[in-house]
């Protein structure tokens, strides 16, 4: 049963993020950790809770589009018509920011700014009610797996964080497709809910963020290792598992090369395996066992966001 909170706890939430405090809140991707991006103080906080280094800025979520045109310097017409397919949802736009209004710690510095308007109803009735734009990472520490439950948060979080507001589990499961305006064409910074094949059918060719000259692009989120759980994951091949220790299996089509193995069976579907992807692992990491070992998806381009998070999960540095 997924709880819906109602008006009276979404007022009171955005009471909190008013004055300064942090609430964390579901979106169709992952849950936020959210504060009012027009406060430095309020954001400078989301760091320290998160133990985010500054250097990598946070994505600013929004009620509507004329509240991100707000927000920025100029509102290119790509960026109008990218909106009007793929708002509200799993897309964030990074657009050159409007001098003075965002402060420099919600964007690490950077001159550009990440805007996205969540297709969450409770994300769109915080934003409307706090009557500011949100800045909000993903809702667990650094480096973690990001959290799809108000129980993820709980458990990564803590009492470190004002407000956790329930909204269920996310539908889509994986982070949004991070795209940048700021260039003369368009730039894929992080594969997520919106292939680049959607992109490319609205924007034209779209370039990927390792096609561009390193250090052209700041996107420091591309850290290798990201998502990962505390527990070793490995990311396997035809049933292949580690010779030693208990482990976990999460098989997608490969079954494991020998029996008694604890097993996890993920969804055949790209979708639908992102959607369960993150509560699978940290299912998994709870099992008290010395590995996990991910069956790895076809190579195909459906399944590159997920790829790009069990690559990650699976860097050891
Ligand atoms: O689905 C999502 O995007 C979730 C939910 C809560 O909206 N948020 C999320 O935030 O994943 P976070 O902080 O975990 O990831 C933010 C990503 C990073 O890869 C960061 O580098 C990129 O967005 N980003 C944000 N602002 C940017 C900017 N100005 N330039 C380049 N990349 C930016
Ligand atoms: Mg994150």
């Amino acid at each position: 049963m997924s709880p819906t909170p109602g008006c009276a706890d979404i007022d009171y939430a955005a009471g909190l993020l008013r004055n300064g405090r942090l609430v964390a809140f579901p979106t169709e991707t992952v849950y936020g950790l959210g504060a009012n991006a027009l406060d430095s103080g309020a954001v400078a906080r989301i760091y320290a809770v998160k133990r985010r280094p500054a250097t990598s800025p946070l994505i600013v979520h929004v009620a509507s589009i004329e509240m991100a045109q707000l927000l920025v310097a100029d509102w290119p017409e790509l960026a109008g018509r990218l909106a009007k397919k793929f708002w509200p949802g799993p897309l964030t736009l990074v657009l050159h920011k409007l001098a003075g209004k965002i402060p420099d710690n919600v964007t690490a510095g950077l001159a550009t700014v990440g805007l996205r308007m969540p297709a969450h109803p409770v994300a769109l009735a915080l934003i409307e009610a706090a009557g500011v734009p949100l800045a909000a990472p993903s809702a667990n520490r650094f480096s973690e797996l990001s959290p799809t439950t108000a129980d993820h948060v709980r458990r990564s979080l803590g009492g470190d964080v004002d407000y956790i507001l329930d909204g269920g589990p996310c539908s889509v499961g994986i982070e949004s497709t991070v795209l940048s305006l700021a260039e003369s064409r368009p730039v894929l910074l992080r594969p997520g809910g919106i292939s680049r094949a959607e992109l490319e059918a609205v924007a034209g060719p779209v370039e990927l963020a390792g096609e561009v000259e390193t250090g052209a692009h700041p996107a420091p989120g591309m850290h290798a290792r990201h998502y990962s759980p505390r527990t070793l994951l490995y990311l396997t091949a035809d049933g292949k598992l580690p010779e030693r220790g208990r482990g976990i299996y999460l098989q997608h089509s490969h079954p494991a090369d020998r029996p008694n193995i604890q097993i996890i069976q993920m969804p055949t579907a790209a979708t639908d395996y992102a959607a369960a992807l993150y509560g699978k692992l940290h299912e998994a990491d709870g099992g008290n066992v010395d590995w996990i070992a991910v069956d790895s998806p076809p190579h195909t381009t459906e399944w590159s966001a997920v790829l790009d998070r069990l690559r990650r999960a699976a860097a050891r540095e």
